[in-house]
């Protein structure tokens, strides 16, 4: 039933600044419960004009990367919705920035939230031809809804990475997949919008229906049964989203086995509430928070749920491999995001509002708030100036 792919290495990047949701809800006159319960979120990732899609999966690449695997990637597969380039992929931008030898082949997925699974996808079956070599998949986004919309509380950003490679020492991808698409208005965002579009309770209902089908049609394909499942993780657009899906397949469950999916589904939002929606990142920040706050063991089965607005669902499945710990970083990144600096309500909206020009005029940006390893310094001659600082 398994493959001998899956991923090998993970990394996560999200910039330094937050808002913190009880000081949000009050700005807004919301009761703060509505945030922190009702939604799920504790703060949220704000992102500075001296980050974009490619410099923060520079940031996320590079804490995992060796000058090894720069040399064996082959492919390197960006999802994203928060292009930087019409025509260029991020996947190119990222390359030169984090040295990946030039003979890898590189391209932008694009399909909401779903692009890095996508990539997942694609990776796992080049990687079945081609054993020596290994592939980047990347999600990295800024979900941006506005400033006193009801999405704002479910903003947020960030970039995850992932190393995929045959005999992986994090977790071995199952065989199959259940698939769903449909042509579906549920949130989209027009090419003269920064702000996505949202019809936000029909893409809740939309979510469950995709999971429910996915998983159930899954689980047909499979023969897997529900105690199969050690975990089951899900896109978070905001913690509360999975917590509506798992409900809907606990009752098929025994008592013991709710117990442990509510616990690890537990463990696998302890990031997503400090960062908020990476869109296509998000899923793969569910499985590293799990796997770096959680309890799971060699050969426990993780199922993954990937939702993408439009939209496109997936569940597939994962087993952990033995000693798959000695591959993370799990005491540094709770202090790393509690260390970010916190912006007041009146900061981060004039951070959110700090846009790179569109009409083709340069500008410098100031550096000095931002320490991250790679960033973007302006804009010059219409193109982006991205710089390695050290
Ligand atoms: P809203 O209308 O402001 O919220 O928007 P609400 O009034 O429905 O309240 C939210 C929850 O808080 C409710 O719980 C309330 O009962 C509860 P629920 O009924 O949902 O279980 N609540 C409280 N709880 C405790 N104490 C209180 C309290 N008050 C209320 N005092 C909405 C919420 C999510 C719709 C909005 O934020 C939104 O539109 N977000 C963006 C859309 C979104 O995230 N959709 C998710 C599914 S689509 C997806 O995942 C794809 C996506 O990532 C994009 C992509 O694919 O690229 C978005």
């Amino acid at each position: 039933m398994t493959t001998n792919v899956g991923i090998d290495k993970i990394g996560f990047y999200a910039p330094n600044y937050y808002v913190d949701m009880t000081d949000l809800a009050e700005a807004r006159h919301e009761d703060p419960n509505k945030y922190l319960i009702g939604i799920g979120q504790n703060r949220q990732a704000v992102i500075p004009p001296t980050q974009d899609v490619v410099t923060m999966a520079a940031n996320a690449a590079d804490s995992i990367l060796t000058p090894e695997d720069k040399e064996k990637i082959s492919l390197v597969l960006f999802g994203t919705e928060s292009g930087i380039d019409n025509s260029k992929s991020a996947a190119v931008y990222l390359m030169n920035l984090i040295g990946v030898n030039n003979q890898a082949k590189a391209v932008e997925l694009k399909q909401a939230c779903f692009g890095a699974t996508a990539g997942i996808d694609l990776a796992k079956n080049y990687l079945m031809n081609h054993p020596d070599e290994k592939a980047l998949v990347i999600g990295a986004d800024v979900a941006r809804y506005g400033i006193k919309t009801p999405g704002e509380v479910t903003q947020g950003g960030g970039a995850v990475v992932m190393l995929l490679s045959q005999n992986p020492r994090i977790l071995v991808l199952d065989t199959h997949d259940a698939h769903l698409t449909r042509d579906i208005m549920d949130f989209w965002r027009p090419n003269y919008r920064t702000e996505a579009l949202v019809d936000g309770k029909y893409s809740e209902q939309v979510y469950l229906d995709f999971f429910t089908d996915t998983f159930h049609r899954y689980l047909t394909k499979t023969g897997f049964k529900m105690g199969d499942f050690e975990a089951l993780i899900f896109h978070l657009p905001f913690t509360k989203m999975g917590v509506k899906a798992l409900r809907t397949v606990l009752p098929e469950a025994d008592e013991r086995q709710q117990e442990v999916l509510k616990a690890n589904f537990d463990d696998s939002r302890v990031y997503a509430r400090e960062v908020g929606n990476l869109y296509t990142g998000s899923l793969y920040l569910s499985l590293l928070s799990l796997l770096e706050t959680g309890k799971l063991s060699a050969g426990d089965r993780v199922g993954l749920f990937s939702y993408g607005s439009g939209a496109e669902g997936e569940f597939y499945s994962g087993v952990l491999v033995p000693n798959y710990q000695d591959q993370l970083n799990k005491i540094q990144r709770l202090d790393e995001l509690n260390n970010r600096t916190k912006l007041s309500v009146q900061d981060y909206e004039t951070m959110f509002m700090d846009q790179l020009p569109t009409d083709g005029s340069d500008r410098i940006l100031d550096l000095a708030g931002d320490h991250a390893t790679f960033v973007l310094a302006g804009l010059k001659d219409q193109q982006r100036q991205y710089r390695k600082q050290t």
